[in-house]
């Protein structure tokens, strides 16, 4: 391997709103890796993709599964191919793709089959077929070694907040709100096992359901907080959102789809509709339900241990000024301010973390123990395709 290394992250997450691309460089040596997004963009889903994503929740047939697994491959490998185009670069620049795949399931406390209890977790999204289609080695699936060990599966990006973020001055807290809301806390010169990471619960997923919903289709998601702005929270409403199990549960904790989906959203979105309130009031109810239940899981569950100095805030979240505002009031002591205030990307940070896994996998560098801290056996995520 170079001494510079250069991985193409690619990211596909909960909001199935399309798949972000992050062309880094890394250089140095573990865990003081420089790393540098040369080229990020996110390429959109055809609507017709994003519709058959949008309905695979559930009754999914293994014939469904198998022919996401290959669509999707060969879309992440095009979109591979079109964001090296545009950043001048050739496939043979890049060292490594490393995919994180579209999640279909994940039940990481798993189910009782057969007399055990069976946790597992589904990302499609071929590996092969992405190495096939751009010629270049591609890691994915980089959940599973977690659950194999008894770990979440996520989030996976500690490991990457770690490297990048944590600092000698001042204590931080990395929050992604993508369509699920994660974070780390970095104590104020942490060391790699200092750090703690878990998914607060639902982020944009359920304003962009509620939005589809209110819209009837017509628009995806609530840009620029506009609706929630013209709109009242229904405070009893919120409440009845926060008292979902899942924000009383103690990290490490992960969450999905299945818990904050369309069907979770619909129920509180038809409940508000009978109540007869406005569309703007039902967006800006749900606006307000994630902005809390992220304040308060920091508020639970970081707090006890650590005083945020610094709130880096990543993902399509942090473009919603009515989440940043409810961020800013709840932690009027700490600073809230998109990745960029930082030196990182908003939006490219979560494929730049995978373009650093796939690294970190090739050097055979484990990278799920820091984003539990809970004993569990060093595991080196991701499994690998090769082109010859
Ligand atoms: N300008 C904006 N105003 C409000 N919300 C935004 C804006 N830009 C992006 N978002 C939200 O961010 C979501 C995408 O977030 P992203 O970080 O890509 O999540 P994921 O990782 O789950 O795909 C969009 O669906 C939308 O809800
Ligand atoms: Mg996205």
């Amino acid at each position: 391997m170079r001494r510079r290394f250069i991985g193409c992250g690619l990211m596909s997450g909960t909001s199935r709103d399309g798949v972000d691309v992050a062309v880094t460089e890394i250089t140095g040596r573990f865990p003081a890796n420089k790393i540098k997004i040369l080229h990020a963009e996110t390429q959109a889903y055809p609507a017709s993709v994003r519709a058959l994503l949008l309905r695979a929740t559930r009754g999914l047939t293994a014939e469904d599964v198998a022919t996401l697994d290959f669509l999707l491959g060969g879309l992440y490998g095009q979109a591979v191919l079109k964001a090296l185009r545009r950043a001048h670069l050739k496939p043979g620049d890049i060292d490594a793709i490393g995919s994180h795949g579209q999640t279909l399931l994940h039940r990481p406390r798993g189910v009782m089959v057969a007399g055990r209890r069976v946790a597992s977790t589904l990302q499609v999204g071929s590996g092969a077929v992405i190495a096939q289609t751009t010629g270049i080695l591609t890691v994915s699936d980089f959940r599973s070694a977690d659950i194999a060990v008894g770990g979440e599966g996520a989030p996976l990006v500690p490991v990457y907040d770690y490297v990048v973020l944590r600092s000698r001055t001042a204590s931080r807290i990395a929050l992604n709100i993508g369509g699920i809301a994660n974070l780390t806390a970095l104590p104020r010169r942490a060391r790699i096992g200092d750090i703690s990471s878990f998914d607060t619960g639902p982020g944009n997923s359920l304003i962009d359901s509620a939005v589809g919903m209110v819209t009837r289709g017509k628009q995806r998601c609530d840009r620029n907080g506009t609706m929630a702005l013209s709109g009242k929270p229904d405070m009893r409403e919120v409440r009845t959102i926060l008292k979902h199990p899942y924000f009383r549960r103690q990290p490490p904790k992960s969450t999905g789809w299945s818990e904050f989906g369309e069907e979770f959203a619909s129920r509180a979105v038809t409940r508000m509709k009978r109540r007869g309130l406005s569309r703007d009031a039902i967006v800006s109810t749900v606006t307000c339900a994630v902005g809390r239940s992220i304040a308060e899981a920091i508020r639970s569950y970081v707090l006890p241990r650590l005083a945020p100095d610094e709130i880096v805030v990543t993902g399509g979240g942090c473009h919603n000024p009515v989440l940043m505002a409810i961020l800013k009031e709840a932690f009027p002591r700490a600073c809230v301010d998109p990745g960029e205030a930082f030196g990182i990307s908003s939006d490219g940070k979560e494929a730049c973390a995978f373009a650093y896994l796939a690294y970190l996998n090739l050097k055979g560098i484990p990278a799920n123990v820091i984003s539990q801290n809970s004993g569990l056996r060093p595991a080196v995520l991701g499994v690998t395709a090769l082109t010859y």
